[in-house]
């Protein structure tokens, strides 16, 4: 028996039965998975047992893995391999972080609408986060379809939007929740990128926007009216019809595509729950400028 696609939604959401991820999948069910995931963007895997390394592999058939994302966690002992990012509240014994603690500012940066590295030249084709841990009450994932986001931009502002292209950098989304303290060293280690405002998705040819908290300037515009555009797509872009919630259970797994989906957590008391998630992310092939073949501006 193949797998079975349970859609959630028409075309944005379905869930994945009758797979086991832990091990190497039949290469008709992994072809199965990538035609729901071109088709759908964001796919929920439950009741997965997955170690750390059986995650990675999973997730290493979509393509080469990002690893250490080198910011946030002090001078911390990392509690996961350096392919996995630590979305959760816990040390490395398993207790509650400090209020303060930075890697917990840090991820204040994920409550606000945004898609994974497209602070990094090239983005992240897709993230696969996995759940341990939840949180009794929030704690939850919304996902925004940029897509249907796009396809219901008025024509004149799609022209508008043919070819620009918008500046990109992780300080610009956490400055918006308050973090403006970093060292030097990771200040030049991620200068702004160049990113396109819109994108193709080559598996589908549909178009999507790429707008996420990340993006602070669009070249060849006025800064204010740049800001403005940004501010104006965002509203837009997460409107409820755009948007699904994910209630965590244990042992999710939930892939999206970054490339054509903004996502967000929403609050929850994490200095009495835990909520341990740990996530692979894949890369992109290229930067999404080049993949449009739009020459970047100096
Ligand atoms: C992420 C992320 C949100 C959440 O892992 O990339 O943004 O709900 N997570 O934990
Ligand atoms: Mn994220």
């Amino acid at each position: 028996m193949g797998i079975t696609v349970a859609p959630i939604t028409e075309n944005f959401v379905a869930e994945i039965g009758d797979v086991d991820l832990s091990g190497q999948l039949a290469p008709a069910d992994l072809t199965a998975v990538k035609d729901a995931f071109w088709k759908y963007a964001v796919l929920i895997f439950p009741g997965q047992q997955l170690s750390q390394d059986q995650h990675l592999q999973f997730a290493s058939q979509f393509g080469p893995l990002e690893s250490g994302t080198g910011i946030g966690r002090g001078n911390k002992p990392p509690r996961l391999r350096p392919e996995l990012a630590d979305v959760s509240n816990v040390d490395q014994q398993g207790a509650l972080l400090e209020r303060d603690d930075r890697l917990k500012k840090y991820q204040l940066g994920n409550r606000l609408w945004h898609t994974d590295a497209s602070f990094r030249p090239v983005p992240a084709l897709c993230s696969l986060l996995y759940a341990h841990t939840v949180a009794p009450i929030g704690g939850h994932t919304e996902f925004a379809d940029q897509r249907a986001a796009y396809d219901t931009l008025p024509e004149e502002m799609k022209e508008r939007l043919a070819g620009r292209i918008a500046e990109h950098s992780i300080f610009t989304s956490r400055a918006q929740v308050g973090m403006t303290e970093f060292e030097e060293e990771e200040l030049k280690d991620f200068p702004p990128v160049p990113q396109m405002v819109v994108r193709t998705i080559p598996e589908n040819g549909r178009k999507s926007l790429y707008v996420p908290s990340h993006a602070g300037r669009i070249f060849d515009m006025p800064e204010a009216e740049g800001l403005a555009l940004i501010d104006q797509l965002m509203e837009h872009a997460t409107q409820r019809q755009f948007v699904f919630t994910h209630r965590w259970r244990e042992n999710d797994l939930v892939m999206w595509d970054n490339r054509c989906t903004l996502h967000r957590g929403t609050g929850y008391d994490d200095t009495r729950w835990k909520r341990i998630m740990q996530r692979a992310t894949v890369l992109d092939v290229a930067n999404s400028c080049e993949q449009e073949g739009v020459r970047v501006p100096a």
